[in-house]
């Protein structure tokens, strides 16, 4: 095993900060399935005043917080528009069709990101009952698929008008809404304003060790407290875990910018190594995917190579990796990557 290790596999490997062990350790608790821990209600408060939504529900996994607003916008039988790669259609084990009984209309993104008229042309005929009754838009903010893209409030905008317009709730995906909102400089109210439902997880960049917060309406919220109960995601002293979130939301939201700066770095610097392509979106965040068909090499190869030495990415078949940046990695993780990478693809062409 190399000395040191960089984990760029994902910022949900995130560890607690000493202020939310500490916050853990003093949490005020109760069973929240009877609504008595004050935690939890003060986390889903906070949750539900930063989203400038009415309520907000503590979830213990962004999959469930999606999943409950699957289950609470809409009825079996139903469709939902949905970007190609999301996160909701390509990596929730298909929790869409065999819990929400949805089929899927995807729409093929630039960036993970489409316009109002694709939505136009893949709305159908409400009237004909050939089709499944389209009820639900999901949006991803940022998209994970599309190395960390960014929607602006403006192309959210756009989209969820037209939506809501043609009678479809819209819901965003915003597992990572706060890396948006620092990528733009703009606060996260500015993209949820024209959503009827957001998810956001404390548990990736924010550092939290479990938890998301699915925020909507009152009556929305209380259709996804059952949905959350289907799933078996109630949850009885939470406000251990809870408290971490709160934490999280009040400390670790500005320093994402760090993230940001560290990926574009290292982005910019393994676009240079010949033979590697590294993108970022148009607006970039804390991810970026390396694709290395230009050295012949496949997605396994370059990750176990990367591996041997220290480095740890995730494979994107059939060349490419995704990297992720987080509060564990630093500058000079960043120079160590791009040194190891270099001294890699000079070893292979001598
Ligand atoms: C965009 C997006 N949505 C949802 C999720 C699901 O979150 P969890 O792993 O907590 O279920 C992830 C996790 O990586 C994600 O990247």
């Amino acid at each position: 095993m190399p000395e040191r290790i960089v984990d760029l596999r994902s910022d949900t490997v995130t560890k607690p900060t000493e202020e939310m062990r500490e916050a853990m350790h003093r949490a005020p608790v109760g069973d929240d399935v009877y609504g008595e821990d004050p935690t939890v209600k003060a986390l889903e408060e906070l949750a539900a005043a930063r989203m400038g939504m009415e309520a907000a529900l503590f979830v213990p996994s962004g999959t469930m917080g999606n999943t409950c607003a699957l289950l609470a916008h809409t009825h079996a039988g139903e469709e939902m528009v949905v970007e190609e790669l999301a996160h909701i259609s390509c990596w929730e084990a298909g929790n869409y069709a065999n819990l929400a009984g949805l089929s899927i209309r995807p729409i093929r993104g630039e960036h993970g990101v489409f316009t109002p008229a694709q939505l136009e042309a893949a709305l159908r005929s409400p009237e004909n009952p050939h089709f499944a009754r389209q009820t639900l838009l999901c949006l991803e903010n940022t998209h994970n698929n599309a190395a960390g893209a960014v929607w602006t409030p403006a192309q959210v905008e756009a989209v969820a008008v037209a939506a809501r317009g043609r009678g479809l709730a819209v819901h965003m995906d915003g597992a990572r809404i706060f890396n948006a909102a620092v990528a733009l400089g703009v606060d996260a109210r500015e993209f949820t304003r024209h959503l009827d439902s957001v998810m956001f997880c404390v548990s990736k960049g924010l550092s939290a060790p479990v938890g998301s917060l699915l925020c909507g309406s009152r009556a929305f919220i209380a259709e996804a407290y059952r949905a959350r109960k289907r799933l078996g995601g109630a949850m009885r002293q939470a406000g251990v875990i809870a408290a971490a979130g709160i934490v999280a939301i009040e400390q670790m939201v500005a320093r994402l910018a760090e993230d940001h700066a560290n990926a574009r770095r290292l982005c910019e610097g393994l676009a240079q190594i010949p033979g590697i392509t590294a993108r970022q979106a148009p607006v970039p965040t804390n991810i970026l995917m390396v694709d290395v068909a230009g050295l012949g090499w496949t997605a396994e190869e370059l990750v176990t190579r990367w591996k041997a030495v220290g480095v740890l990415g995730n494979r994107r078949p059939p060349t490419a990796a995704r990297l992720v940046t987080h509060r564990h990695i630093s500058a000079a993780d960043v120079d160590y990557t791009l040194e190891v990478t270099r001294e890699m693809v000079q070893k292979q062409g001598g």
